[in-house]
């Protein structure tokens, strides 16, 4: 159970992981936060209003008085602009940079031991705007994207050959925006390598329509996705208050792993009580090691462009 779980950004994500946390009883508190007036007491109030019916125990707190926050032991950061339609992630670099510098900032004042998980994209480089802004250490911070990537993946994977989500592992690894990388070959469906079971150009579609996935919601419902966003929030918040050394996509600082230096990439993490405590260095082919450095080069150059060089 995680003690007390601060969530920044009452919006569609971070109302929608609020009401995740509690259902999942995976916390004895959450405390919504948003810079609007009204706004997180508005959804608290909202999610707790179905608790006589859903029998959610009523632990969430509300609004913008930081003192709320104190000693969290995770705070998740959704604070932040979303993409519309033609836009891309990375067209919030600016805007979204000074939101989420300003929730670290203040929240490490208040919780200077927790572990963050960053959703505002453009990510990856939000994960590094994050841990600058909050001095932490890089067992201390991760970004939600790869499990996100990975799940709409293994939902394709799953519709086109017919079969249960839940025979389906798909891994997506780099930065969550275009050039994201999914790895079919370490991709499975009841174990069976997705190569065996699927032609070339059958994977490439369903590569291109999982880049396209958040656009295509955003395209189809004219705001970004939020339930699985939330969901792949739970399951990293579940990851680390069980301490279930779990196996997941995120992005996190690599110092050396991959052969990058300095930079949030999506890469196979152990997450656990420890947050951050292992880098999977799995095989990875040339093209596929060349892709995670552009990744990361794309976020160096984010970082020059913020005037905060890695
Ligand atoms: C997505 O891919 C919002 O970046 C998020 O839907």
């Amino acid at each position: 159970m995680g003690g007390k779980i601060t969530v920044f950004g009452a919006g569609n994500v971070g109302g929608a992981v609020t009401r995740r946390l509690i259902e999942r009883k995976l916390c004895q508190k959450v405390v919504l936060v948003d810079k609007t007036p009204g706004k997180s007491e508005g959804v608290a109030l909202d999610i707790l209003e179905a608790s006589p019916i859903d029998l959610l125990e009523p632990v969430c707190l509300s609004g913008d008085d930081l003192e709320q926050t104190r000693g969290s032991d995770i705070v998740v950061i959704t604070a932040g602009a979303t993409r519309k339609e033609g836009m891309t992630r990375d067209d919030l670099l600016k805007i979204n940079a000074g939101i989420v510098s300003e929730c670290v900032s203040k929240s490490a004042r208040f919780s200077p031991y927790a572990f963050y998980i960053i959703v505002s994209n453009p990510l990856n480089v939000m994960c590094q705007v994050a841990m600058r802004a909050g001095q932490l250490p890089k067992t201390r911070v991760t970004g939600m994207a790869g499990i996100l990537d990975s799940c709409r993946f293994q939902y394709f994977i799953s519709k086109e050959l017919g079969v249960s989500v839940e025979n389906v592992q798909a891994m997506v690894l780099g930065e969550h925006g275009e050039d994201m990388i999914p790895i079919p070959r370490y991709s499975t469906v009841a174990g069976v390598p997705l190569p065996e079971l699927m032609s070339r150009e059958t994977i490439d579609t369903l590569v291109s329509h999982t880049r396209d996935g958040g656009a295509e919601i955003i395209r189809l419902m004219q705001t970004s996705a939020f339930y699985a966003p939330a969901s792949a929030v739970i399951q990293m918040v579940a990851a680390v208050v069980m301490d279930k050394k779990k196996i997941l996509p995120c992005a996190a600082y690599l110092s050396g792993e991959y052969g990058i230096n300095g930079a949030f990439v999506g890469v196979p993490v152990k997450l656990g009580s420890n947050g951050v405590e292992e880098i999977i260095q799995i095989e990875l082919t040339e093209p596929e090691r060349a892709a995670l450095s552009v990744s990361a080069e794309k976020v160096k150059k984010q970082m020059e462009i913020l005037g905060q060089a890695c």
